[in-house]
């Protein structure tokens, strides 16, 4: 197993009803922002459960934060916390919402050009030069709940780019699993595949020593197998909504990759679909990932292998035969999900797709992407036009 470092700070309030707690979690004396997103929140009573627990709070509300936050949008927040001095930011929403608001905090006291946090992949690590943050979930999928991570995009150039560090932890998070039955059954799905992509980015690379992450990852694995089918249909049922909600958090809290490889190299090439064609993050992740399996099949047919044994109960004669069923399963599953797995039949004009992601990463220097290092531009181009 390989050394590491666990630390996560997050005060994670889950349960119904917990929305309640926000007055003894939201200082006091604190001038709030309330940073949301297209408005969901007025519809399914969030917005109201969240004002008449912060009865009294001297708030300004900020809305308008976009699915796959955009920069511009997200440096008018900067603009008004700055004018007002404004010191607590709280997050009502999904990972949009959430991790729009990890750049918020990270931009407010950062001299220079704020668009460098993200080109420059700039670290937050003093908590002292961050405004502090909680977070109000309304979707489960990104994990970004608990986690110090956030992906944001320029508009103005079309890059979809990732900011963190330490101190973009949110303070707390409140965690209520029946927000999700207000969700669209498209974003219900989202949250299955995000969520089981995040397990496959940090599990599925080649065998090693740290038996107990094995185990965590594909109990989250099994467990969304189990319930993503039918919480899509029946949101509303308390013990299908929690154990998704909670796996979905767990996903990426950070536990389940430490001491082990990790991969990645299926979110990167999937935000540039995003950045290019707006198709829906997770969308991206079904249509990339087993593909990327297929390509980088020599160097993960070992963890394939195991991952259709212990969690689908493939059985074969050799390690390739269950890790092709393996991915078989995987397609299978984001169908039943529904997820549709080509580029083409989530958007339209598509021919230069990968010489655009291509050229992006050359330009950027992303040689050697995955657990290997041995994701070139060159299987990343395959990659991508198997995916057509
Ligand atoms: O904006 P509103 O009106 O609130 O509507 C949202 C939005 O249209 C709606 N929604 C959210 N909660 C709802 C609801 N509608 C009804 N009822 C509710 N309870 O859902 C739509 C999508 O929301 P969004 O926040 O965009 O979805 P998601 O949580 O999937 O977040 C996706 C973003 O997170 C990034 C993605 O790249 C993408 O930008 N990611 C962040 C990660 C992280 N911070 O660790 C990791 C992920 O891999 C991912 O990259
Ligand atoms: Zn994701």
């Amino acid at each position: 197993m390989n050394n590491f470092e666990l630390y996560n700070p997050v005060n994670y309030i889950f349960g119904k009803g917990q929305t309640e707690k926000l007055a003894t979690l939201v200082p006091k004396e604190a001038k709030v922002l309330l940073a949301y997103g297209g408005g969901s929140i007025f519809k399914n009573g969030v917005h109201e459960a969240i004002t008449s627990a912060l009865k009294g709070y001297d708030i300004t509300e900020f809305g308008g934060i976009e699915p796959n936050p955009r920069f511009e949008t997200l440096m008018k927040a900067v603009q008004i916390i700055r004018e007002q001095k404004i010191d607590f930011i709280l997050a009502v929403g999904g990972g949009s919402v959430i991790d729009g608001v990890k750049f918020i905090s990270a931009a407010v006291n950062f001299e220079g050009d704020a668009a460098d946090i993200l080109k420059k992949r700039i670290l937050f690590t003093d908590v002292s030069k961050v405004i502090p943050f909680g977070t109000v979930l309304t979707l489960p999928a990104t994990g970004s709940e608990m986690n110090s991570g956030a992906v944001v995009t320029i508009e103005a150039t079309q890059e979809k780019l990732t900011l963190g560090g330490s101190a973009l932890f949110p303070k707390f998070s409140i965690v209520d699993p029946t927000v999700i039955t207000s969700l669209p059954k498209r974003q219900l799905q989202n949250g299955v595949v995000d969520a089981f992509t995040h397990v496959m980015e940090q599990y599925l690379t080649f065998p090693h020593d740290a038996l107990l992450q094995d185990r965590f990852a594909e109990s989250i694995l099994k467990t969304l197998i189990e319930v993503g089918p039918s919480v899509v249909e029946n949101p509303s049922d308390y013990k299908l909504a929690s154990n998704f909600v909670w796996s979905a958090t767990m996903a990426l809290n950070g536990l389940i990759q430490k001491g082990v490889p990790s991969d990645w190299a299926t979110h990167m090439i999937g935000h540039e679909l995003t950045a290019l064609y707006e198709i829906d993050h997770a969308r991206t992740l079904a249509i990339i990932g087993p593909n990327l399996y297929k390509v980088m099949f020599e160097t993960k047919k070992d963890k394939l292998a195991q991952y259709g044994e212990r969690v689908w109960n493939i059985t074969g004669n050799s390690i390739e035969e269950k890790a092709e069923k393996a991915i078989e399963k995987t397609v299978e599953f984001f169908h039943t999900m529904g997820m549709k797995t080509k580029i083409s039949e989530n958007a339209e004009n598509i021919e230069k797709t990968a010489d655009f992601i291509v050229n992006r990463f050359e330009e950027r220097g992303w040689k050697a992407l995955g657990e290997k290092q041995n994701v070139t531009i060159e299987k990343v181009r395959e990659i991508v036009e198997m995916s057509y």
